[in-house]
């Protein structure tokens, strides 16, 4: 696959409004001629609050995109990266540390924005920066739920990054 036809690829799937999770195989198909398809998945949109249910700085909890996977939505008060809202200040994340899965339950940080230290190893994530690792252990950025609104309803719609534990996100 030419880098035009990957961009090409790229272009089209989020013109049909998916989230991509190009498989890098694609990447390396460099030698051969016949075409690669990019590999998508297609993340349902899920109801996980209204906006009339956010307070600042106090997250809510919900699961997505499976049952059992643990997210937050949170108002920063504090325009952030993929932030919803009129002022860009909501964001979602997942709740596993990217390091070794410990849970982030009740580490959100209001003063800072960020989510940390982690209980296990200390590792912050800041949340007006997808989740970019701060200080410690973890070495990716926490996942970060993609979200809309549609009227005061919030909407997840997909997730930016590989879910701790998961060898794909929608398995
Ligand atoms: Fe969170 Fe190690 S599991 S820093």
């Amino acid at each position: 696959m030419t880098r035009r036809q990957f961009l090409a690829a790229l272009a089209s799937a989020a013109a049909a409004g998916a989230i991509a999770t190009i498989v890098p195989i694609a990447l390396r198909n460099g030698d051969k001629k016949e075409p690669v398809e990019a590999i998508l998945d297609t993340y349902p949109e899920k109801r996980i609050a209204s906006l009339a249910d956010l307070r600042r700085d106090t997250p809510l909890g919900f699961e997505y995109p499976n049952k059992g996977q643990m997210n937050f939505v949170v108002r920063l008060g504090a325009p952030a990266r993929g932030g919803i809202g009129p002022e860009r200040d909501i964001v979602a994340f997942n709740y596993l540390c990217t390091h070794m899965g410990c849970p982030l339950q009740g580490q959100y940080k209001k003063e800072h924005k960020v989510l940390g230290p982690c209980p296990c190893h200390f590792t912050t994530f800041d949340l007006r920066k997808n989740g970019f690792v701060t200080i410690g252990q973890a070495t990716q950025s926490l996942p970060q739920i993609t979200l809309k609104l549609d009227g005061d309803d919030i909407l997840a719609t997909g997730v930016l990054g590989l879910l701790y534990g998961q060898a794909e996100n929608l398995a």
